[in-house]
């Protein structure tokens, strides 16, 4: 019998986006039974999934390519304790499964030989036959030993190297992989997840366990009541699932009216030069105090230069929720802002303090699962690539679609990002335009939308000058495309 996996597994194991599966669902490629696949319908479209001839591990390691076995070896082993407990806990099912088998065996020996009396004391009776030889063929077959079900071997083999975490009431999963904390893994995946500290003390990330077993990762200050604790609450940041299968129960923010507004001095930790005219600003917030944000938002930056005077500009974050401690952001030289003088005149410099506060914006991602389209020209760059690595982390849509228009002398300043993108994912592409005026430029980018996306159901993200964001929506317009499903942000 095909063994049953969830989507999310099911992506896991063939090592595609999650989005795609889904996509394959809908279209009816693939089929949903209770939302499992069988591993099975997986394996006969994606029948690269074979077993290598060599020893079990690493059979299960060369099945799709080296990556599996790095991953493996690398990142999904948990500690000790908690690898032990996931041990502990499957020997404990298997335990189960061949304490169930052992007696079925014994049943049915003992009701063949009852049918072989009848048959002896009623050599007359054909039915009394047919039930026996259906018995022994039934055996027969059940002890005959199948060739081995490769996803159902990685499967099991998954459930204790990561954990599979589904959030209440949203239906959201995640994986939780090393040493990863609760709340680092979600993060990771994608998920607008309610915290502060990061680091026990606040109670923030508070959360019930509905089901199975968390494991302690580190001390907390934080005081959960008694009652509190015999209801199953725990902190996401200080522990990691302890079982394969864990079921969470917490509220995850909606949209930006869900973010608390916040302020953090963070720390300059590298100011990079990308092109003559453009720099990426790194901050560092400390440890204790991140910034909860959503991808698209943007925040405020202030400097106190010591014989400056203060300095501060607004500025969309260039980089994914997911590592909320390491924020990035693009700046431009401009001579009306006063925070890119600082960087450009090298004023501001490593170590020095920023005061972060927001965020603000709603230019974020809606949930959903078309495929997406982002539009860029220039520093619209910035929110658009949180974006994308926010969509990314989500793992959730079937296809990534970039196009993105430089005007400016420095081009466009990331294209190594942009081709590593294209080359780590089936899934995304991207278009390069340059013209120094907008409209042709954003025509350019029309076109190249018509040439294939304009049939297709799709998100557009659009960010730029007004004149950019307007010339693409009114030509998505035009071509049938739904008003709610195109977002701008002006700039
Ligand atoms: S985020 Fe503050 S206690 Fe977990």
């Amino acid at each position: 019998m095909s063994h049953q996996v969830s989507v999310w597994r099911a992506a896991q194991l063939v090592g595609v986006a999650r989005g795609v599966l889904q996509q394959q669902v809908r279209e009816g490629v693939l089929e949903l039974n209770d939302s499992m696949v069988s591993t099975e319908a997986l394996l006969r479209l994606y029948p690269k999934a074979q077993l290598e001839e060599s020893g079990m591990l690493e059979r299960v390691v060369q099945i799709r390519d080296e990556a599996f076995g790095k991953r493996v070896r690398e990142r999904m082993l948990p500690s000790q304790e908690v690898l032990s407990q996931r041990l502990f806990s499957q020997s404990q099912d298997l335990g189960n499964v061949r304490r169930h088998l052992q007696r079925y065996h014994e049943l049915v020996v003992s009701l063949q030989k009852a049918i072989r009396q009848q048959v002896i004391g009623h050599p007359h009776d054909t039915a009394w036959t047919a039930l026996e030889q259906q018995a022994t063929q039934g055996l027969a077959k059940v002890l005959a030993t199948d060739s081995v079900d490769i996803l159902e071997v990685m499967d099991d083999m998954l459930n204790v190297m990561t954990a599979q975490v589904t959030v209440h009431p949203s239906g959201h999963q995640f994986a939780v992989e090393g040493h990863s904390s609760l709340l680092q893994s979600g993060l990771h995946a994608g998920l607008r997840l309610n915290y502060g500290c990061g680091n026990g003390s606040c109670g923030m990330c508070k959360v019930r366990v509905i089901s199975d077993e968390v494991a302690k990762t580190q001390h907390y200050d934080y005081p959960l009541s008694e009652t509190e604790k015999a209801q199953g609450y725990t902190l996401m940041c200080c522990h990691t699932a302890a079982s394969s299968d864990l079921t969470l129960e917490m509220l995850e923010a909606m949209g930006p009216q869900d973010i608390p507004q916040q302020e953090i001095v963070a720390k300059v930790r590298a100011l990079t030069e990308l092109a003559p005219n453009t720099r990426l600003l790194q901050l560092q917030t400390p440890r204790t105090h991140r910034l909860r944000f959503l991808a698209g938002q943007s925040v405020s930056l202030g400097y106190a230069s010591p014989d400056q005077g203060d300095a501060q500009a607004s500025y969309p974050v260039a980089s994914c929720p997911c590592d909320d401690r390491n924020l990035l952001f693009f700046v431009a030289r401009d001579g009306t802002d006063s925070l890119a003088q600082q960087v450009f005149s090298g004023n501001l410099r490593c170590g020095a303090a920023v005061t972060v506060r927001g965020p603000s914006g709603s230019f974020v991602l809606s949930e959903g699962h078309r495929p997406l389209v982002f539009a860029a020209c220039d520093l619209g760059f910035a929110p658009i690539k949180s974006l994308i690595e926010h969509a990314l982390a989500l793992d959730a849509v079937p296809s990534i679609s970039l196009f993105w228009l430089a005007m400016r002398a420095d081009g466009h300043f990331q294209t190594n990002l942009c081709r590593a993108w294209s080359e780590a994912l089936d899934n995304f592409e991207y278009e390069l335009v340059t013209d120094p005026d907008v409209v042709i430029g954003a025509k350019q980018i029309v076109q190249a939308m018509r040439a294939d996306l304009f049939d297709i159901d799709c998100d557009f993200y659009l960010c730029g000058p007004a004149m950019f964001v307007n010339t693409l929506h009114d030509d998505l317009r035009t071509a049938g495309v739904p008003a709610a499903q195109i977002l701008m942000q002006e700039q």
